[in-house]
């Protein structure tokens, strides 16, 4: 199959909407990262998702909708502070976790009675969803437990031969995927962390907790118990407090003859200048925005041609740092 990366316009979005009423896979921008989509209703092009990404059968999808999209078609009772979420967050880089109103392929929920929601911001998904009109299942369009990608470029070098079509519609600007938030108790509760954070659905919600497995306990996000988001090089993670330890690691490494790269934030760079070449470094930058926005599209970088990854996590590790710490444990931690 030949995959073709198209800018996003007339005659792209006729093309892709084609593929999607055919039971093919498209895969789009979002303002976090790119998505495989698929029809929601479709049973069997939910299924080829799984296939092509080599995703876990347990691991549910989310349903991608368009800002006028009656969300009410998919799910039902909505708690009075979800539709206060929605109104405040979306569209925006926030999955809603409701009960299904079993309309779309239970394929995309792995048969449980909840289904994600996600009305992403980029104008490009906007544009497509709407041409679409209808409700696009979609993961992170990476294979099973590589980087997320943020560029068109990403998603090709994942699925070239794959998958029909790839609508490009620049780098995505927030770089780490959608907060995930359960809306089917009395309080949300957050699934996986992300750029809307706990503090700022507690302020809209009254109040928010985050979910954390007990040993034993079922994980109640099933993706979050498989390894994830890992570059294809070997990786390492220091704290910021053992930077020193990074570099005497990557000396080593270097004297070895080891291809080795530092990742880290602009304040732990500084520490570095003079004993590390900017040609070694994958810088993530200086605020949080920044540094959630380089983490993926930095690994995917580094990929290319390091041995060794050797990264440093930044000193903050609040607000949106709880969603990339999480990224970055899963991409290099052991
Ligand atoms: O930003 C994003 O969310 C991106 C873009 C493409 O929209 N999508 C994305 O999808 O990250 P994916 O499949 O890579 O991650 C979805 C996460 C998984 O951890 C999955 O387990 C969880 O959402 N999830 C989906 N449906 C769920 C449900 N009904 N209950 C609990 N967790 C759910
Ligand atoms: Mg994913």
């Amino acid at each position: 199959m030949q995959t073709e990366i198209q800018k996003i316009d007339e005659g792209s979005l006729v093309t892709a909407k084609k593929i999607l009423y055919d039971g093919g896979l498209v895969a789009f921008p979002t303002e976090t990262v790119y998505g495989l989509g698929a029809n929601a209703f479709d049973s069997s092009a939910v299924k080829k998702i799984y296939e092509v990404k080599g995703r876990p059968q347990d691991n549910p999808l989310i349903v991608h909708v368009h800002k006028d999209y009656d969300l009410d078609r998919i799910v039902c009772d909505i708690p009075q502070y979800a539709a206060k979420l929605a109104e405040k967050f979306l569209p925006g880089p926030l999955t809603l976790v409701l009960k299904s109103r079993q309309t779309v392929s239970p394929v995309v929920s792995c048969g449980l009675e909840t289904v994600g929601v996600r009305m992403p911001s980029h104008e490009g998904a906007q544009r497509f969803l709407k041409y679409a009109d209808l409700p696009v299942a979609a993961p992170s369009a990476n294979i099973s437990k590589h980087v997320s990608p943020v560029t068109a470029e990403h998603v090709y070098a994942d699925f070239n031969g794959k998958i029909p079509l790839i609508l490009d519609g620049g780098k995505s600007s927030g770089g780490i995927e959608s907060t995930v938030l359960d809306c089917t108790g009395a309080v949300p509760c957050v699934l996986r962390s992300g750029l809307i954070t706990r503090e700022m659905i507690a302020e809209v919600a009254g109040d928010c907790t985050t979910f954390v497995p007990k040993d034993g306990e079922k994980v109640r996000s099933p993706g979050m118990k498989y390894k994830h988001y890992s570059p294809n090089c070997r990786t390492m993670l220091f704290d910021y407090a053992n930077a020193f330890r990074a570099l005497e690691e990557y000396n080593g490494q270097r004297s070895a003859g080891v291809k080795a790269f530092i990742m880290c934030d602009d304040d732990c760079r500084r520490n570095f200048f003079g004993c590390v070449p900017e040609s070694d470094v994958l810088m993530l930058g200086k605020t949080a925005d920044e540094i959630a926005s380089n983490l993926y599209f930095k690994l995917r970088e580094g990929e290319k041609t390091a041995d060794l990854i050797i990264a440093v996590a930044p000193k903050e590790q609040d607000g949106i740092m709880v969603g990339v710490m999480n990224r970055l444990t899963k991409a290099c931690g052991s």
